[in-house]
């Protein structure tokens, strides 16, 4: 079996697939923040000594890089964004370069995409505006610029749901993403806030890709088979090649939960565009991979299975401002 190594195995999308890839691959992870997993290490990527201590001792032969300072608010210090994103990568490579470590997955984001009412191709045009989209851009040009690297660069639409079995999902506080805080404030009887009403859309709420957490995990095992097999460097977008409005996913929610939300729209956030859809593709071509599990239905569904996890256990969401 192989040995992969993902960085920030302890964030959302990190422990999914850390759990995904267990059944063909060996894994092991690394987070600077604490895990109850044993196999997942508590690493800062920053702390170069004891990252090179950890992968000379794992010997892992592909890192799947995840970690990431990955909340997207133009409010938090830009030095966050710098370090734990182009800083860290430049630290990854650095280490895995000396232990001969040969093969990378990168997690980038449709976020470094200039805006188009077409969908976005790999070769669309670039304009990253927010910090963490022009940092995530830099970390993508490090790894192309290494010579002996061989580089999956996934470029992320929208993540969002949990999987199945086991049940694990986002728990991010705050909270900023849009399914999972419609579903719980749904859920819990709480007020929904709706950012604009007058985007240039069919109903003038804003259209996004959203895809689902088991349709990211396989694109990523899809990578690690592709980039070990063909030993070639790629960049795929991974989405649903479909969009989805916010007031589409309050009338799914609406109509799942059998209730009437509570809903207030309020004024635009800065920057927010009004349509941003994945042309997927290049990567159903070459990896055959498609989007599975990516229907309004089944996100909902296994959402609501998450929340009631995390009621059990007596969790709470928080969020932001209006949110
Ligand atoms: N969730 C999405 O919708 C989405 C969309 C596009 C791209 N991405 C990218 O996918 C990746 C994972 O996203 P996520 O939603 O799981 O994020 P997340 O914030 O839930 O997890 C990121 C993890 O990285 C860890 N980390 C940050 N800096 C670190 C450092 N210096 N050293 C070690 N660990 C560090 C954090 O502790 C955290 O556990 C990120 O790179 C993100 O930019 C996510």
């Amino acid at each position: 079996m192989k040995k992969v190594l993902i960085t920030g195995a302890n964030g959302y999308i990190g422990k999914c697939l850390y759990y995904f890839l267990k059944k063909n691959f060996k894994v092991i992870g690394i987070d600077k923040i604490k895990s109850e997993e044993k196999n997942i290490i508590q690493c800062n990527i920053l702390n170069k000594k004891k990252l090179d201590k950890v992968i000379k001792s794992e010997k892992p032969e592909i890192i799947v890089h995840l970690a990431a300072q990955s909340l997207v608010d133009e409010t938090i210090n830009k030095k966050k964004y710098y370090d734990n994103n182009d800083k860290a990568t430049k630290s990854l490579l650095e280490i895995i370069k000396k232990n001969k470590i040969k093969k990378i997955i990168f997690s980038s984001t449709a976020a470094i995409y200039k805006q188009s009412s077409k969908p976005l191709k790999e070769n669309s045009k670039i304009k990253s505006l927010s910090t963490y989209a022009k940092t995530k851009l830099m970390c993508e040009k490090k790894i192309q610029n290494e010579k002996n690297i061989k580089f999956v660069i996934l470029r992320f639409f929208n993540v969002c749901s949990a999987l199945d079995r086991p049940v694990i999902g986002e728990f991010h506080n705050p909270e900023t993403h849009l399914i999972p805080t419609i579903v719980y404030k749904a859920m819990h009887n709480k007020k929904i806030f709706i950012y604009g009403e007058n985007f240039n859309t069919f109903d003038g709420t804003c259209i996004r890709d959203y895809i689902h957490i088991k349709d990211i995990c396989s694109a990523i095992e899809k990578s690690i088979n592709y980039i070990s097999k063909n030993n070639r460097s790629n960049i795929f977008n991974i989405g649903n090649n479909k969009g989805l409005s916010n007031k589409e996913i309050v009338n799914h929610v609406r109509s799942k939960l059998k209730k009437n939300l509570i809903l207030k729209y309020v004024k635009k956030r800065k920057g927010d565009v009004s349509k941003l859809v994945c042309n997927s593709n290049k990567v159903k071509k070459v990896l055959g991979w498609n989007a599975k599990n990516s229907n309004i239905k089944k996100i909902v569904n296994d959402e609501i299975k998450w929340i009631n996890k995390i009621n059990k256990a007596g969790l709470k969401r928080k969020f932001k401002n209006y949110l």
